[in-house]
Order: structure tokens, then sequence, then C-alpha cells
């Protein structure tokens, strides 16, 4: 099992949900904390909660100017970054033909754009030392479509080939000690999926222990519930219009119809 006292975590997104969740679980670890946020109030919360040492910054991913900034400060402050959490992320649902092109464009800068941003902004500290960890929050979206939700399920397809295609580079170039561990969650209860409708709604805090384990093993996967890992081979091999109705069966096409999220919009 790695250890991993001591090293500098950098987490997107830690001003609540499961983000202030992985601070807590990293703090235990004895980790140096990075904890970055658009939003400055929740992320002064997560970090007087913490009640630890923790560097914080105001940031929005997608935005490559603050990612500039951003590393030069975390550079200054904490020096190289040993583990990156992708965790910031956004959510909104609507029946596509009705999506406004702000909340498609604001999804992918965020969830897609911004990942990769951060990521490749931090990556150097990680080729340097020739080690450390990369976790990656995809999502049950990210194995199948979901009605009313195209942009995010778009989004998190999109994050999970970059995190494959970042694993394999990794290898390639002589870097097999910078591992990945992509997360594919279904619906987990957090301000995020505040009102879905869902048959399976995960504890924040089981997801992040469980990550958390699997970065201790060098997992690259982590299916939570275990079932999902079959999803794709399943609508693979069944026929088209059976896969459909067992999807449709686990009441998918319902889900979003009484979502509220945080109520906000871009
Ligand atoms: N909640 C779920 O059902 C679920 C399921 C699967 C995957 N996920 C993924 O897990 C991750 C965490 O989700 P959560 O449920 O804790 O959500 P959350 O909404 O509780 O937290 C997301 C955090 O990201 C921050 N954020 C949003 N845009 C940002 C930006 N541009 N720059 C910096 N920070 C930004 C928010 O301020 C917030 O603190 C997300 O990537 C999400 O897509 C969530």
């Amino acid at each position: 099992m790695k250890n991993i006292a001591g090293k500098t975590v950098l987490i997107t997104g830690a001003g609540m949900g499961m983000g202030r969740l992985f601070a807590g679980k990293f703090k235990d670890a004895s980790c140096k904390l990075v904890l970055v946020d658009i939003d400055k109030q929740a992320l002064e919360k997560t970090a007087s909660e913490l009640n630890a040492d923790a560097h914080t910054y105001v940031c929005d991913i997608s935005d490559k100017d603050q990612i500039h900034m951003l590393t030069g400060r975390v550079h200054e402050d904490t020096g190289l970054v040993d583990i990156i959490v992708n965790n910031a992320g956004v959510l909104y649902g609507y029946p596509f033909s009705q999506c406004p092109d702000e909340v498609i464009a604001r999804t992918i800068d965020v969830n897609v754009k911004g990942t990769m941003l951060l990521t490749k902004a931090f990556l150097p500290d990680l080729m340097s030392r020739k080690s450390g960890h990369i976790i990656t929050m995809a999502s049950a979206s990210s194995l199948t479509g979901v009605p009313d939700l195209a942009a995010y399920a778009t989004s998190k397809h999109a994050i999970a080939g970059f995190s494959e295609s970042l694993r394999l580079e990794m290898k390639k170039y002589g870097f097999s000690n910078i591992r990945t561990t992509l997360v594919y969650p279904h619906f987990v209860d957090t301000g995020m999926v505040t009102g879905v409708r869902s048959s399976v709604l995960l504890r924040p805090k089981d997801v992040v222990d469980r990550v958390f384990t699997a970065l201790q093993n060098n997992e690259r996967y982590v299916y939570m519930p275990w079932w999902l890992r079959f999803i794709p081979l399943l609508l693979d091999v069944l026929p088209t219009d059976l896969g459909d109705w067992i999807l449709f069966k686990t009441g998918i096409s319902r889900t979003m119809e009484t979502w509220v999220g945080h109520a906000k919009r871009p």
C-alpha cells in the first residue's frame, strides 16, 4: 500500500461536496493540502472546518489566465504537487433541444477544458519527480448516454478519454510511476444532484473512502456500484432495443425530471 504522508495534494472543487470530504481524508493522511475552488465562501468553510494548515486558492479552472496565476502561487507557497484530484465539476439537466448554449459551453469549459488545463499546469511537477497520482472524477454517465443530461454526459465521456490517454502516455514516455485513477460513480448525494429521482444514491463519504483506497492500491478504475463496469459490455452485446429497455427500466429516463441541483445556472 502506497504511503502518501507528507505528499502535497491539490484538490479542485474543494469547497463542498466530495471535494470537501477529499480534503478531510488527505488531511487525516498527513498530506499538505492545496485546495482550489471558484467559490470563495465555500472554500473558506472547508478550510475552517478542516482546522488544518491548508493553502486555499480561489480559481475558475476553466480560465487559462487564472490557472497560470494559480500555478505560480502554488509553487511559491508549497512547492511541487504530488497528487492531483480532478474533482471540480458542474452539472445542469435539460432536454437537449432546450439546453441553453451557455450551459453547453459552461459544462464543457469546466468539466473538460478546466480539468485538462489544470492537469497540464501541474503535470510537470509529477514528471520532474517521475512519480505521482492523478485522480479524475468521471461518472456513470461516462459509460452510457443519459436523457436530459447530454452536455454533462458528453463532458464525462470526454474526461474519461482524457484520463485514459494520459495514463497510456505516461507509460509510453517512461513515467509509469505516475498513476491515474478514473472514478465512475452513479449518483452521489451532494448538492450537485439535489432532487434527482434515482434508485441509487451513493453516500459521498463512501465514494471518497473508496477512491482513497484505490489511490493507495494504485487501482486504475473505480466503479460505484461495482456492476457499473458491465454497462458498456451489456449495451454492446445486447440488441439495442433490449439494452435500452433495461436502461429505461432502471428509471434513467425520469431521473433528471425532478432535479434542482444547486439551483443556479450559468
Ligand atoms: N454528485 C454526483 O451525483 C456525482 C456523480 C458522479 C460524478 N460526480 C462528479 O464528482 C465531482 C464532485 O461532485 P460533487 O457532487 O461533490 O459536486 P458539488 O457541486 O458538491 O461540488 C463541486 C465543486 O466544484 C466547484 N467548481 C465548480 N466549477 C468550478 C470551476 N470552474 N473552478 C473551480 N471549482 C469549480 C464548486 O464550487 C463546488 O465546490 C464532479 O466532477 C462531479 O461531476 C458527481
